[in-house]
């Protein structure tokens, strides 16, 4: 077999056999193949797409190039959830704590922030001690123990795909449907629960801009996902405007904290509420979704959900005082108000914009390993569908320098107004 013969079929649009994605991938991972084959493949994948069996196939040749978690030694379901990417998207910090409460086993690899979105990871580092590192050993002992552990990568999965998304990332090969396919779902994989929920963002702060292009993306993960023998959900939600109102680190934790509490915000609340639900079904703790809301409910209510995330926090050696007390969280030097610049309707928050605004006051990096701020970031004071007159604060800016000049500008124009209410919602689909 030789690489250049892989690329010309795909190319010309000939289907690729299990065979043949499996000789590229490992020759690929191993570097027998060079860069420039892998970038001409992924770009014939681009122009020329995969059919479902070869996404599935590439998939598992993307999962078997390194290690895959074997969770056998953790009782139970273990469920998971992954995010396709948000601005204000601390849902993990909420979901997580909520099912372990029930007795659900949640055992999660995060990753880091890179760019506009916030990593798991980088939030709960702004609670003073977190460790985020754990051997694989250690990692089932706490989620047999506690029921949930939140932790970064162990061992070395999926290789190929940080190899491959390093190099699709400079050959504008990132937006291809099969490809952020088996780039999802083979990390998801490789960390061994048995249920999966997807949440699918859609609009303009997300990979998928439309609903069409990101119901094709569910589907297609969601029947990988089954072919693997996992149960998955995806739920396609709306990236219209960012997920409840803080945006950055330790101010997201503390909004997790609060939802938790039961006075979260209520977008923020739902999706938490939804997903979990998903979660809960799987895990055989309720037979309907109405059924499974209505025990989280009561994990809020009666704060078991906030004594978990406690639970886990002290677990993985953090100060879980800053759970009951957040009030103890570095706080940022300034905090500046920021005035709409018309009157109207909030229709429109650019997400992307105010991830990148976030960036800018240092909540984020756009380099992997450069320092992050904990404390900054934007708290949002209007949402899509609040009516504002001139000059209404419509956010504030948490930072940690004086001149915030471009900050607000960009901010202002992060917010569009109309005349009247729009229509909008939340959760667009659920695909099974
Ligand atoms: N996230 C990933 O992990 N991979 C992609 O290709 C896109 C988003």
């Amino acid at each position: 077999m030789r690489a250049v013969d892989i690329i010309i079929k795909k190319r010309d649009g000939v289907e690729l056999t299990k065979e043949e994605i499996n000789f590229f991938i490992k020759g690929f991972t191993e570097g027998s193949i060079d860069n420039y084959q892998a970038s001409a493949l992924t770009m014939a994948i681009y122009f020329r797409g995969m059919t479902d069996q070869e996404a599935t196939d590439l998939t598992e040749a993307i999962l078997h190039s390194g290690d895959i978690l074997d969770l056998s030694q953790i009782g139970g379901i273990k469920v998971d959830k992954h995010s396709t990417g948000g601005v204000g998207d601390k849902t993990s910090l909420v979901v997580g704590p909520l099912v372990a409460s029930l007795g659900i086993k949640f055992a999660k690899m995060s990753g880091r922030g890179l760019g506009h979105t916030g990593g798991t990871l980088d939030k709960l580092e702004s609670i003073p001690g977190y460790d985020i590192s754990m051997s694989e050993e250690d990692f089932i002992s706490q989620v047999n123990k506690i029921g949930i552990a939140l932790v970064g990568q162990t061992g070395e999965l999926a290789p190929a795909d940080k190899k491959l998304y390093a190099l699709r990332d400079v050959t504008g090969t990132v937006e291809s449907i099969p490809l952020i396919a088996s780039s999802i779902m083979s990390k998801k994989l490789a960390s061994g629960a048995d249920a999966i929920c997807l949440d699918v963002k859609v609009g303009s702060g997300a990979f998928m801009k439309t609903i069409e292009s990101a119901t094709t993306l569910a589907r297609l993960m969601v029947q990988i996902g089954k072919a693997c023998g996992k149960d998955m959900t995806a739920i396609l939600t709306n990236m219209d405007e960012p997920l409840g109102l803080a945006v950055g680190n330790s101010l997201e934790v503390i909004e997790a904290i609060q939802t938790l509490n039961g006075q979260g915000p209520k977008d923020f609340t739902e999706l938490c509420l939804e997903v979990a639900s998903h979660l809960v079904v799987a895990g055989k703790l309720a037979n309907t979704l109405e059924e499974a809301r209505k025990k989280l409910e009561a994990q809020i209510q009666n704060k078991e959900g906030l004594h978990t995330l406690a639970n886990l926090i002290k677990a993985q050696k953090g100060d879980e005082s800053y759970i009951y007390h957040p009030e103890k969280f570095s706080k940022a030097k300034y905090v500046y108000p920021v005035c709409a610049t018309q009157a109207g309707y909030v229709s429109h928050i650019d997400a992307l914009a105010i991830g990148n605004v976030a960036m800018m006051l240092g909540a984020g990096r756009s380099k992997i390993g450069e320092d992050i701020d904990h404390a900054v970031g934007i708290v949002l004071n209007k949402k899509v569908n609040d009516l504002v007159q001139e000059n209404d604060c419509i956010a504030y800016i948490h930072s940690n320098k004086k001149d915030v000049t471009e900050e607000v500008k960009e901010l202002q124009n992060a917010f569009s107004y109309s005349s009247g209410p729009i229509e909008s919602k939340l959760i667009l689909k659920v695909i099974k």
